[in-house]
């Protein structure tokens, strides 16, 4: 694969800090290096500082005096799906509520029926299609879950779809528990014990992460509990959606169970907080979900890293809540809407979220003996990425030092 420099970073963005998720103030620092040069050799990171003599032998990308930074790392998508729900879309700009569409057997089951009938090819293309859209907007790495299936030989079909991806490198996670489907609705019990003793032993092969829907009208708190210890059982870790439409305690329960992440908390409070701060569970914020929800409430960012809590940014890429695959978008919004800084969107967005997929000794920041996957950005102050809005800013997109 051989060597090769960058050369000419206007700032050279390169987030280098403590071997751990950034709390607090270390959420503002960025470790940038105007006028910065990296090297990278056989797809690795060997050399991120200030500017200094080349070897004459080796390549040299000339970033043209732009921003160069880590790609982001998308901590929550949900990129396997077929077809796409434009028409509920069109309802609620008219004001049906997604609590409504969901209830009237819309929603997350209206994908379902779409994606049981696609065969594992057409998801592919489906899949591989937004996964360009990933890269373009500057994302080298997602997590992904299954989750429009929701019975066994559907789950797993999603899970192969997101290991056939590339080179957006992926991490997979079953998300059996997304909904009660069509055929369960008058036997939830029924569908629990399906996602316990036949789905989670088989996808323990194919997804390392374990999901769910925790809101009082699909996985209420008792049953979110028996669901998420059977997939500890099973050696999952555990990833929640919690606190999105209401508050249930979903907060509470993902420090209860150690979950890796609490996702969404757009109702939590101090007590969910405070919770998950006694635990260190990562809190990944998704506004992209309220702004096309139009619900405006978003979470307590401010709160939240007040507490101490290592915060993420994702999109929620999904084709009912938030059909947005943009980090730069989801920058925006936090700094507009969350009050976040565009430094702390940052950390949140790249090597916070890499902590939360425990890849942080891998990806997430421009240091020595990480993967060279980087983005050079047309602008030349960071800050831009979160100011202009609706911009595709990334210029090039490099994954372990190849070119995408
Ligand atoms: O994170 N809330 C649950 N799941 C997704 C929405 C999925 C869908 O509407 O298809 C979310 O918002
Ligand atoms: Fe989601």
């Amino acid at each position: 694969m051989g060597s090769f420099a960058v050369v000419n970073c206007a700032e050279l963005v390169t987030l280098a800090g403590p071997a751990r998720p950034r709390v607090r103030a270390e959420m503002r620092e960025l470790g940038v290096i105007r006028d910065g040069v990296m090297i990278v050799r056989d797809g690795v990171i060997t050399y991120a500082g200030p500017a200094r003599g080349v070897d004459s032998n080796i390549d040299v990308i000339d970033a043209g005096n732009r921003v160069v930074m880590p790609g982001f790392v998308d901590a929550h998508t949900h990129p396997v799906f077929a077809g796409n729900r434009a028409d509920e879309f069109e309802k609620r700009s008219s004001g049906v509520t997604y609590k409504e569409i969901s209830a009237a057997g819309g929603g997350i089951r209206s994908t379902v029926r779409k994606t049981r009938a696609a065969s594992e090819d057409e998801l592919f293309c489906a899949a591989s299609r937004y996964a360009q859209w990933f890269l373009r907007g500057g994302t080298t790495t997602i997590e992904a879950k299954s989750g429009y299936g929701l019975m066994l030989e559907d789950e797993l079909k999603m899970l192969r779809v997101i290991h056939r991806l590339g080179p957006l490198r992926t991490v997979p996670t079953f998300l059996g528990a997304h909904e009660i489907p069509d055929e369960y609705r008058s036997n939830r019990q029924e569908y629990i014990r399906l996602v316990i003793d036949e789905m989670l032993p088989a996808a323990k092969k194919l997804a390392g992460y374990c999901d769910i829907f925790v809101e009082p009208h699909v996985f209420p708190i008792d049953d979110a509990r028996r669901i998420l210890l059977a997939a500890k059982g099973h050696g999952f870790k555990l990833r929640m959606h919690v606190d999105q439409l209401e508050n249930s305690g979903g907060a509470q329960l993902a420090a209860e169970l150690d979950a890796v992440t609490a996702d969404h908390l757009e109702h939590t409070g101090a007590a969910g907080i405070d919770a998950m701060a006694a635990k260190n569970v990562q809190p990944v914020l998704l506004p992209g979900s309220v702004y096309a929800l139009g619900s405006k409430r978003y979470p307590d960012a401010r709160a939240m890293i007040e507490a101490g809590l290592a915060v993420v940014l994702a999109t929620d890429f999904n084709p009912g809540s938030s059909p947005t695959p943009s980090m730069p978008m989801i920058l925006s919004l936090a700094s507009t809407q969350m009050k976040m800084t565009p430094a702390e969107a940052i950390t949140a967005a790249t090597i916070n979220a890499a902590y939360s997929l425990e890849l942080g000794a891998e990806i997430g920041s421009l240091e020595p003996g990480k993967r060279a996957d980087f983005v050079i950005h047309d602008c030349t102050d960071y800050r831009e990425l979160a100011y202009f809005f609706g911009v595709q800013s990334a210029k090039a997109v490099y994954i372990g030092g190849v070119p995408c």
